[in-house]
């Protein structure tokens, strides 16, 4: 039976053996033996390019490897002209003048994470998966030496956190966040939608019968102090069954908002 995930060692610099095994250990995902195809031993693959931190399926014509990369052109572009406000920021009801709380509950590879950090917010990111969370640390990590000064600032503002997301709702806030984000893995459809992006489908993949904790909408909205706010595929029953208050379309996905009684907003 092939191993899940191996961590190759393409580079056989000491400097760079020294820190791959050290990922191996803290991940506890083997190393791929030397001289040995990946296809012979493993469902996934991850390694150093560029000194980035990338995963990529071993399986034949499986899309390009994946990373975190929050340094990138397209990024800065969106980030810079708001033509369109991101449906994600009008259903968070998030405004650039305040700093926002939010807590991204399912990090994944933190794109929403950072489009909600570079409109201002501060946001604790939680990643359950050891990988998905080695590559966000590396990403956050790259973009902190970024050029860009807007780059730097923006992931100063995202905090990450390893683990479980309802023990860390559960845990003690000493300020509850305003926000809670919830973008909970969907199972991938029967027909490859064309939609699925390269790294959406990767992590179907590679997280595949993981389940979602159950009540994950329910420990949410006991902790949020303003509103919930749920991506779902647009076509997709309500998470846990439960009716939002209101749903937003945007371009793929659905955004539904709990908001919170008593609260301001
Ligand atoms: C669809 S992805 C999120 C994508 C993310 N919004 C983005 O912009 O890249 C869902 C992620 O949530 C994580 N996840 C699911 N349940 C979790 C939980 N209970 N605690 C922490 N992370 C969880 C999965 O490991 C997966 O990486």
């Amino acid at each position: 039976m092939p191993e899940q995930c191996l961590i190759a060692l393409a580079d056989r610099d000491a400097s760079a053996v020294q820190s791959l095994e050290a990922l191996s250990a803290s991940l506890s995902v083997p190393l791929l033996p030397a001289q040995q195809s990946p296809q012979n031993f493993c469902q996934f693959l991850l390694f150093y390019e560029n000194a980035r931190l990338c995963l990529r399926s071993t399986a034949e014509g499986a899309p390009g490897a994946v990373c975190v990369d929050f340094d990138n052109n397209s990024l800065q572009y969106r980030q810079r002209h708001h033509t369109q406000p991101e449906a994600l920021l009008k259903a968070a009801a998030v405004k650039q003048s305040y700093m926002t709380r939010v807590l991204d509950a399912t990090a994944g590879f933190g794109l929403d994470a950072y489009l909600f950090a570079a409109a201002g917010s501060v946001v604790t990111l939680c990643e359950r998966s050891k990988i998905l969370h080695a590559m966000l640390e590396d990403g956050i990590r790259r973009a902190s030496n970024s050029e860009e000064a807007l780059v730097r600032q923006t992931v100063a503002r995202m905090h990450l956190h390893s683990g479980d997301s309802l023990t860390l709702m559960q845990g003690h806030w000493q300020e509850r966040p305003e926000i809670v984000y919830l973008d909970p893995m969907f199972p991938e459809r029967k027909k490859k939608s064309a939609k699925v992006k390269k790294n959406m489908f990767l992590l179907q993949q590679l997280l595949h019968g993981e389940e979602d904790a159950p009540g994950l909408l329910v420990q949410a909205l006991e902790l949020a102090v303003k509103r919930v706010v749920v991506k779902r595929p647009r076509h997709a029953p309500f998470l846990e069954g439960r009716a939002p208050g209101f749903s937003l379309e945007g371009k793929s996905s659905r955004f539904d908002v709990y908001p919170i009684a008593n609260s301001a907003s």
